[in-house]
C-alpha cells in the first residue's frame, strides 16, 4: 500500500501532513511511504530525515501519485491538485467541508474518497485522531506566548531594589482545548488568570490550573460532542454586560469561543476595547472563523486606541515543527487503524469512517 504526502501549497501553510517519526511508524506496519521532495521544508525537516525514516522521495508529481493508495494533506487540495489525483484514492485532509461545496463535488467526480478530519466524532476512541484538538492546543499555547510579548508589561510579579511589580491579569473567553492551554502556558508565566466558558461543565478544569472562574449567570450552553451550542443575541447581549468589567480590568484577553459551522460570537464589542488600558492586547484565537471582537481584522496585528489587537489566523501554524508532529500522529494513527493484513478496509458503518466519509465511489456523502 502506497501513502504518499505531497508539498502543501497554500500561502502561509507552513506543516506537513506525514512528518519522519510517522512515516518511520507507517513502514515498520509494511506500508509504502513516500514524500514529494521538500514537503518538509516548512516545517524544518529535510528530505534525508524521512529518507533515514524509510520514506522515498520524489520530486515529480506524477511518480508521487503513480499507484497511489492514500493521500495525507494538512489543507484542501486546489483545483489543479484535486485533477492529478488518481481515481480510486483515498484523501485525508482537513476540508472547510462547510464552505468548499464545490471542492466536494469535483473529488467525488475524480472517484476520490475524501475523508474530512475536522469531522471525526469526538468519542474516545478517536481521540489520537483528533485533528482540532491537538492544533487548537498548540494555538492557546502560542496565543498566550504573544499575549505576553505584545503586551508592554512583565507577567510574573517581581519584587526589586526598583520596588514590587504586580502580575500581569489575563482574561482567557472560551476555555476548551486552545482556552485551557491558554490558561496553563499564561499560568507559567507568572500570570494572574480569569476564565470564562459558557459551559459550565469546565469550570473545575480552570480552576485546576490556578485560573479563576469568572461566575456570570448565563444559561448553560454545553451542546453536542462537549462543543457549546450557539447563544441567542439577548444571552449573548447579557454575557457582554456581565463580562465588561472583566476585559477592562485585564492586561490580555485571549479570546477562544467557537460554535462548529458558524462565525464566531462577538464577546468583545467597540466600547469594551476602549475600556482597556492603552498597551493591553486582545489574541483572538477565533480569527479565522470571524473573531470574538469587534476590532479584530482577520490575518492582521491591529491597533485600536492604544489596544493591540491580534488576528493571526491558524495560529498553530506559527509553530510548524510540533504542529506537523501532532497533526501527522493524528493521521497515522487513522491510517494504521484502517489498515488490516496490507488492505485498505473502508467500512462506512463505522462510526469514525462514517463521519468523516464525504465522498466515496462517485456519490457525495456529506450532509446524508
Ligand atoms: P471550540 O473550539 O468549538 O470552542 C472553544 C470554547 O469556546 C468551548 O469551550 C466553548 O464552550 C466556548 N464558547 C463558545 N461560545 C462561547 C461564548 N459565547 N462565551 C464563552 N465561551 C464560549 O471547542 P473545543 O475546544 O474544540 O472543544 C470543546 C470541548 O470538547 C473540550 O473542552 C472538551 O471537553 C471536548 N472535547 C472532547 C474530545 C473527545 O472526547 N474526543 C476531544 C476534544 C474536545
Amino acid at each position: 500500500m502506497k501513502i504518499v504526502t505531497p508539498k502543501e501549497s497554500a500561502d502561509g501553510e507552513t506543516r506537513v501532513a506525514c512528518v519522519p517519526d510517522t512515516a518511520a511508524k507507517m513502514t515498520t506496519a509494511g506500508l509504502e511511504v513516500w514524500m514529494q521532495a521538500d514537503a518538509g521544508t516548512g516545517a524544518n525537516l529535510g528530505d534525508s530525515q524521512y529518507a533515514e525514516a524509510g520514506a522515498q522521495i520524489s520530486p515529480e508529481i506524477v511518480d508521487l501519485y503513480r499507484g497511489a493508495d492514500v493521500v495525507l494533506r494538512v489543507q484542501p487540495p486546489t483545483a489543479s491538485e484535486v485533477a492529478v489525483l488518481p481515481s480510486g484514492v483515498v484523501l485525508i485532509s482537513m476540508l472547510q467541508v462547510a464552505r468548499n461545496a464545490e471542492l466536494l463535488r469535483s473529488l467525488a467526480a475524480a472517484g476520490v474518497t475524501a475523508f474530512a478530519m475536522e469531522l471525526l466524532p469526538r468519542i474516545s476512541r478517536a481521540q489520537s485522531m483528533d485533528v482540532l484538538s491537538s492544533q487548537a492546543s498548540i494555538a492557546g499555547y502560542k496565543a498566550a506566548l504573544m499575549g505576553a510579548d505584545y503586551l508592554d508589561k512583565i507577567l510574573p510579579m517581581q519584587m526589586t531594589a526598583a520596588g514590587t511589580m504586580a502580575p500581569a491579569r489575563f482574561f482567557v473567553l472560551g476555555a476548551g482545548v486552545a482556552g485551557l492551554q491558554a490558561i496553563a502556558t499564561a499560568r507559567r508565566l507568572g500570570a494572574v488568570v480569569e476564565a470564562f466558558d459558557v459551559r459550565s461543565a469546565v469550570r473545575e478544569e480552570v480552576q485546576s490550573l490556578g485560573a479563576k472562574f469568572v461566575n456570570v449567570e448565563v444559561a448553560d450552553a454545553e451542546g453536542s460532542g462537549g462543543y457549546a451550542k450557539e447563544q441567542s443575541d439577548e444571552q449573548l447581549e447579557r454575557q457582554r454586560s456581565l463580562l465588561a468589567e472583566r476585559v477592562a480590568a485585564a492586561d490580555v484577553v485571549v479570546t477562544t469561543a467557537s460554535i462548529p459551522g458558524r462565525s464566531a460570537p462577538i464577546l468583545i464589542t467597540t466600547d469594551m476595547v476602549r475600556a482597556m488600558r492603552p498597551g493591553s492586547v486582545i489574541v483572538d484565537v477565533a480569527a479565522d472563523s470571524g473573531g470574538n471582537c469587534e476590532c479584530t481584522v482577520p490575518g492582521e496585528v491591529a491597533k485600536f486606541e492604544g489596544v493591540t489587537i491580534v488576528g493571526v489566523k491558524d495560529l498553530a501554524r506559527t509553530v510548524p515543527y510540533h504542529a506537523s508532529l501532532t497533526y501527522a500522529r493524528n493521521l497515522s494513527n487513522l491510517v494504521l487503524s484502517l489498515v488490516h493484513e496490507n488492505e485498505l478496509a473502508i467500512d462506512l458503518d463505522d462510526e469514525i469512517v462514517n463521519a468523516i466519509c464525504v465522498t466515496h465511489k462517485g456519490e457525495l456523502r456529506h450532509g446524508k
